[in-house]
């Protein structure tokens, strides 16, 4: 796992991952929207070993942007083991619920620019005949809620999404979507933390064990399933009243 191309670059969770894997050898092909920020988290993983990290800005919501850094990635480095797609927020829903303009913009960067990239990468890796897609979810894609349904919708989008995907890549390629509870980075600076939280460090191990394992769908941490397990089962009349 030495070739790594990334998407939302500057994310906590991935930072935490590539530092991780920035061994001798490896190279990460950086991308995300500020090529300054891009810069430091390039020059942290040379410090630490990369054999080279290159950053790409990408004007949100350009495709033709996006390509362009996809297709000189692969251009510049021959191939990549591993596609980790990082980008996303998390947007006020009262925000949102007041102005639903802002939902598209929101979607563009959390859901679409993910599934653009993941699709020109799948050429890609069908060309390769390997490669590890991993898209990082969340625990609230899997019910909607009254907090956060903006956010989970986008979430769940990209879960059927991989599901698809999968079926066109593996068992070449597989396609793992990583389903974080709530971890304590920038996206979540502003929420009162709990023993509920989360590292971005043990993120990045369950993202690494996950590809390890060839897994599909992973809960990070490992619990998260079995909460969720839960959760899935309330009957809809129940969670109606839960508004929470
Ligand atoms: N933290 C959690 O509790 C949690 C839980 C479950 C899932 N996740 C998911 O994990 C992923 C990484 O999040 P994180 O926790 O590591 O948060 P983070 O450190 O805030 O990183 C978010 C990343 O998304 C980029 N981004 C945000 N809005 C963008 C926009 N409009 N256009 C382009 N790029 C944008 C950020 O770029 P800049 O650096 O330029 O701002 C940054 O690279 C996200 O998909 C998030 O939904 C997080």
């Amino acid at each position: 796992m030495k070739h790594i191309l990334v998407l939302g670059a500057t994310s906590a969770i991935a930072q935490a991952f590539c530092r991780a894997r920035a061994t001798p050898g490896a190279r990460f092909w950086l991308m995300g929207r500020n090529e300054a920020r891009l810069r430091i988290v390039a020059d942290d993983l040379m410090a630490r070993g990369a054999a080279a990290a290159d950053v790409r800005a990408i004007e949100p919501g350009n495709f033709s942007s996006l390509k362009t850094a996809v297709e000189e990635g692969f251009r510049v480095n021959g191939r990549f083991d591993l596609f980790l797609a990082a980008q996303g927020s998390l947007p006020s829903q009262d925000l949102c619920e007041g102005d639903p303009g802002l939902l598209s913009k929101f979607f563009q960067a959390s859901a679409v620019d993910i599934m653009q990239a993941a699709l020109l990468v799948a050429d890609k890796f069908e060309h390769q005949g390997d490669g590890a897609c991993v898209i990082l979810g969340s625990v609230a894609g899997d019910r909607g809620r009254r907090t956060n349904y903006v956010y989970g919708a986008a979430k769940s989008a990209l879960e059927t999404f991989c599901e698809g995907l999968r079926q066109r890549l593996e068992p070449a390629s597989p396609v793992i979507l990583v389903k974080p509870g709530p971890v304590d980075t920038p996206m979540t600076a502003h929420l009162q933390k709990n023993a509920l939280f989360s590292s971005p460090e043990k993120v990045a191990v369950a993202i690494m064990s996950a590809i390890q394992r060839r897994a599909a769908v992973v809960y990070a941490p490992f619990y998260w399933r079995w909460i969720m397990m839960l959760i899935k089962i309330l009957p809809r009349r129940l969670v109606k009243r839960l508004r929470a």
